[in-house]
């Protein structure tokens, strides 16, 4: 079975084409590189032995796609292309609706001009909004978006609905991730922000490494155990195979069309401070921190109730906390600069 997977040789993207390839998918990325390193791809094609079809380009440049789409008899498309700086998106939001949203509607309509209909799209627990209860279900309707980044993410999610509604053999699986840190076991991908990064993961592993001085925790007086903010954090291999779990779904349920949504999270949130000392056991080595602000758009707390994706797709995150924190740790000491250029 041949995949087409957009934003491929990105973090979370390079997981999972790792994960489709150990089994035994064939697998094309498709990725202008705006915020990633070849590199990831050369890597994860050692590490399994295996090739992957590289193609560069955008998802808002259909005459490429298209070209992709003719040169190879694609089965499914899996789509992370997006750009995710959530504080970046208020500051340039046509850019990320562009982007994003125009950019999936010109894949899409490419995929519908041949015939291809099985989508398995990168949303974000952000689509529930500040409104919703925790845990958040799948059954719950969607937030109102804090930002234009989680806007093309709910916007997306509502044009697949319509598109299934008027073409019954588009089936599209709306992954909602919860909070991926970790990288692979080998410490030889992982993630590799440009420029200072926007989540806390890769910033404490910056600290960890000596490239930036102290961690700012946003906010210290949140109605939380210990006052800082909680997060669903799960191992980006445990998000990887998640997808390879879709895509099987999809494969054995030939009935089914339509959308369906299933979150992808441990169950458990943990804080800001919890973090901070998991990770210091993994680098045996104090991360010096201070009290900031909170950080605008920040929620206290908020877990995904997984049972969905347990029972439907047989999927479950397996990987602990010091599981994730050692192996972020192992491929930031490896890779102190990231990939090299
Ligand atoms: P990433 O930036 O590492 O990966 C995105 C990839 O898409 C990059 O390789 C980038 O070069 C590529 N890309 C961006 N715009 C493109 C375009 N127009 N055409 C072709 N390629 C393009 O980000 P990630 O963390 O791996 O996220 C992957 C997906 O998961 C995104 O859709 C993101 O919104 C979603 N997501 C991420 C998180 C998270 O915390 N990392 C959480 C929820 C959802
Ligand atoms: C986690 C916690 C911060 C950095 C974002 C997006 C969400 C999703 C995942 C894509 C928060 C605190 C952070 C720092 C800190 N992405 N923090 N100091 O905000 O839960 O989610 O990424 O869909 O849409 O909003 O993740 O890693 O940015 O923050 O104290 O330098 O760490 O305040 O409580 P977040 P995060």
């Amino acid at each position: 079975m041949k995949i087409l997977v957009t934003g491929g040789a990105g973090y979370i993207g390079s997981h999972t084409v790792l994960s489709l390839l150990n089994n035994d998918f064939d697998v094309i990325v498709y990725d202008n590189l705006s915020n990633a390193n070849i590199e990831s791809i050369r890597r994860v094609e050692n590490l399994t032995g295996k090739k992957v079809s590289f193609i560069k380009g955008d998802i808002q440049d259909k005459a490429t796609l298209t070209k992709v789409f003719s040169e190879f008899v694609i089965d499914a498309v899996i789509h992370f292309a997006a750009l995710k700086a959530v504080g970046e998106s208020s500051t340039l939001p046509l850019k990320y609706y562009q982007n994003n949203v125009h950019g999936t509607l010109n894949l899409l309509e490419v995929m519908m001009a041949f015939r291809v209909y099985d989508f398995i799209f990168s949303s974000s627990a952000t689509v529930y909004g500040g409104e919703n209860v925790v845990p958040y279900e799948e059954t719950m309707p969607l937030g109102e978006a804090s930002s234009p980044y989680g806007a093309s993410k709910v916007m997306i999610e509502r044009a697949l609905k319509d598109l299934a509604q008027a073409n019954s053999e588009f089936r599209a699986v709306c992954l909602r991730y919860f909070n991926p840190i970790g990288a692979h076991e080998s410490g030889d991908i992982g993630e590799d922000p440009k420029g200072i990064p926007n989540n806390l993961l890769p910033y404490v592993a910056q600290v960890a490494v000596g490239k930036r001085e102290s961690l700012q925790v946003f906010g210290n007086d949140y109605s939380t155990q210990d006052g800082t903010c909680e997060r669903d954090y799960l191992h980006v291999m445990d998000l990887a195979e998640g997808h390879v779990s879709a895509v099987n779904w999809l494969k054995k349920n030939s009935s089914f069309t339509g959308v369906e949504a299933f979150n992808l999270g441990t169950g458990r949130a943990i804080s800001v401070l919890e973090i901070i000392n998991a990770f210091e056991q993994a680098c045996q080595q104090k991360i010096p921190y201070h009290f900031a602000p909170r950080r605008y758009g920040d929620l206290p707390a908020f877990w995904a109730n997984a049972e969905k994706a347990n029972k439907q797709l047989g999927w479950k995150a397996t990987r602990n906390i010091s599981q994730m924190m050692a192996d972020t740790w192992r491929w930031q000491s490896n890779n102190p600069q990231g990939y090299p250029n």
